[in-house]
C-alpha cells in the first residue's frame, strides 16, 4: 500500500478501534520521522536497528533511507493490521524493498522480544502516555535491556501533552500521568544526550535521544 491517504485512513481506523496502543490520530510527519532517525547510519559501522511501534511505516521510511548497506532492521509491531501492511511494503514498496533482505517484521509486543536481542539504535514510537505507570516502567526496562553498550535510543512525546491531558482528566488519570512523568524523568536524567523540538508536526513533539551508561 504505497498511497499515503490509504495509510492515513488505516491509521485513523486503528486509532478509533485500538486507541490505547495506537495513541495518535495521524502517523508522524516527515520532520518528526527524520528527527527520530537521527542516529541511524551515523557511525560508518554496521548497526542493528530496532523500530518499536512502526505503525504504517512513516518513521520506517526515514530509517530505511539512512540504513547502511550491511545494517539490519527489526520492526516490532503488536497490531496485526500494521504488521501486515509493513510486510506488504517490504515486498512491494521500492524504498522498503531495497532493505527487505535485511529487515523483518516481528509481530508481538516489544516486551516479548528475545532476552538476548541487542540493538545499536532503537527508535520508539510508543504512546507511553496512554499506558499505566507499571507498563511504562516495564517498557523502559525492556528498552534498557535491548540497547547495546554505546547504543542510542530515540523516542518522542508530544509537547505539553501530559499537562493538557491533566487539565481535562480526573484524579486517577492525573496520578497516572504524574507517575509516568516521574518514570521518564528518572530514565532521562543524566542519560539524555540531545533533545529536538519538532514544531511542524500534528502535534508538535519533543524527540529525546538517550545513551545509557
Ligand atoms: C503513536 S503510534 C506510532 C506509529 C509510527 N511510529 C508513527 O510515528 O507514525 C504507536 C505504535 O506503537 C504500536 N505499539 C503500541 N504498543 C506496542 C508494544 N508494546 N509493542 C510494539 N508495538 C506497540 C501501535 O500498534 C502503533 O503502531
Amino acid at each position: 500500500m504505497g498511497r499515503p491517504l490509504a495509510k492515513h485512513r488505516l491509521f485513523f481506523r486503528e486509532f478509533r478501534q485500538n486507541y490505547h496502543t495506537t495513541g495518535a490520530i495521524l502517523p508522524s510527519g516527515r520532520r518528526l520521522s527524520a528527527a527520530l532517525a537521527r542516529y541511524v547510519g551515523r557511525d560508518g559501522q554496521v548497526q542493528r536497528v530496532l523500530e518499536v511501534g512502526p505503525g504504517t511505516g512513516a518513521v520506517t521510511r526515514s530509517i530505511v533511507k539512512k540504513l547502511g548497506p550491511e545494517d539490519r532492521l527489526d520492526l516490532v509491531e503488536l497490531n496485526p493490521s500494521f504488521a501486515a501492511l509493513l510486510r506488504k511494503d517490504l515486498a512491494a514498496d521500492p524504498a522498503f524493498r531495497a532493505v527487505a533482505a535485511r529487515a523483518r517484521v516481528i509481530e508481538k509486543p516489544v516486551e516479548q522480544l528475545a532476552d538476548d536481542a541487542r540493538y545499536d539504535v532503537i527508535v520508539s514510537g510508543l504512546p507511553l502516555n496512554n499506558f499505566s505507570v507499571e507498563s511504562v516502567e516495564q517498557i523502559l526496562a525492556t528498552l534498557r535491556r535491548l540497547l547495546a553498550p554505546g547504543g542510542t535510543l530515540s523516542f518522542f512525546e508530544y509537547i505539553a501533552i501530559r499537562r493538557m491531558k491533566a487539565l481535562v482528566s480526573g484524579p486517577s488519570t492525573r496520578k497516572r500521568l504524574r507517575g509516568i512523568a516521574h518514570a521518564l524523568d528518572s530514565f532521562l536524567d543524566g542519560n539524555e544526550i540531545r533533545r529536538d523540538a519538532v514544531w511542524l508536526n500534528v502535534l508538535p513533539a519533543w524527540v529525546h535521544h538517550v545513551r545509557l551508561p
